[in-house]
């Protein structure tokens, strides 16, 4: 079996591409990735068990049904990913995360593969307390640029599945939890571990703090792709994949149980509204996926990494 990952050596893949080849022995397992966030040390020591391959490329350039030729999947985790920061290239944006999931999955059509899209629970904008992926299309209102491009490619791919017959699934995964050699400190709860422990106040937004929103933490994202994989589920579907529904106050109290000086204060941004909304998982779970992830683990476990820092100055 040959497995396709592109943007393999960001946060997420960084983790995948180590526990693959305890699932699937005997895969290949093909690294695509064009350096542009310069994550060299994700190819650090890879298990000895993975007969893996690296194609610096980048998704819009290169011969895509060439590398991808002889797969069974292509885990297509390449994508610009910093949604606060996507209001200013939107651009950039549109052409990695939609112009280049367009190319990924005709050259999955044309190799005879299958494709793997993760998506984002920030398509939804639901003014309703729950939400999942039976909502109506005024409930999904991305915030952001970046969640603009994904609910878009999402359409793109829905409409190649009945045009090309193109096999794939999407997957709309929470703000990840927990680390990976390869991981970074943009999203959520990473960003407010590392401010906590470098001595700074925790920025939220100002309407964020009581306001629920959807985490996964990265063990279960692992778990979900490796579930998708083994049972070939490109069925053409949505899934929600979320561990925990939590507010960020919930993360801060958390973070206060390790570091308790920790202070926040409040900043604005153009991705905050008025909604707050919990994400339904019961389609994936209606599979047989169970979710293992803890939230609370995955936050000491990001703290814990940093633990050679001096935690709390304000006590010194
Ligand atoms: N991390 C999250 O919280 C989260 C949540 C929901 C969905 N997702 C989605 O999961 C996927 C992986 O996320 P991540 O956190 O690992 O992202 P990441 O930013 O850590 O990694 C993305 C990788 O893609 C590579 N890349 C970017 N543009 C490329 C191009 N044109 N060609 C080849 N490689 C390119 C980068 O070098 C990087 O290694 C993304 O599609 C992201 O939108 C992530």
């Amino acid at each position: 079996m040959k497995i396709v990952i592109t943007g393999a050596l960001g946060h997420i893949g960084s983790r995948l591409i180590r526990v693959l080849p305890n699932m699937f022995p005997a895969a290949e397992i093909t690294l695509l990735d064009n350096l542009m966030t310069q994550r060299y040390c994700s190819i650090f020591n890879l298990p000895t068990n993975g007969n893996y391959r690296f194609e610096e490329a980048d998704i819009l350039t290169a011969d895509l049904a060439t590398i991808f030729s002889g797969a069974e999947v292509v885990i297509h985790l390449a994508a610009l990913t910093d949604a606060a920061g996507s209001f200013e290239k939107r651009g950039e944006v549109e052409q990695i995360n939609f112009v280049g999931t367009e190319g990924v999955a005709r050259a999955c059509i044309h190799a005879g593969c299958a494709m793997f899209f993760p998506s984002t629970t920030s398509v939804y904008g639901s003014q309703k307390n729950v939400v999942d992926e039976t909502c109506s299309q005024d409930e999904l209102k991305p915030q952001s640029p970046y969640a603009e491009s994904k609910l878009k490619a999402e359409r793109m791919l829905a409409k190649l599945g009945e045009t090309d017959d193109l096999r794939f699934v999407t997957c709309r995964f929470g703000t990840i939890i927990g680390t990976s050699i390869g991981m970074r400190f943009h999203t959520a709860i990473n960003k407010f571990c590392w401010q906590a422990v470098m001595g700074k106040p925790i920025t939220v937004w100002q309407t964020a703090l009581h306001q629920y929103r959807p985490y996964l933490d990265l063990s279960d994202a692992v778990s979900a792709i490796k579930f998708i994989i083994k049972n070939r589920l490109y069925d053409k579907k949505i899934y929600n994949v979320v561990t925990t529904n939590a507010t960020v106050n919930d993360i801060v109290e958390t973070i206060k149980t390790v570091i308790p000086s920790v202070s926040i204060t409040h900043i604005d941004t153009k991705i905050m509204n008025q909604l707050s909304y919990h994400v339904r998982n019961d389609r994936f779970k209606d599979l047989g996926f169970e979710f293992q992830g803890d939230m609370v683990k995955g936050i000491k476990d990001t703290i814990q990494l940093l633990n050679g820092v001096q935690h709390d100055k304000q006590a010194n």
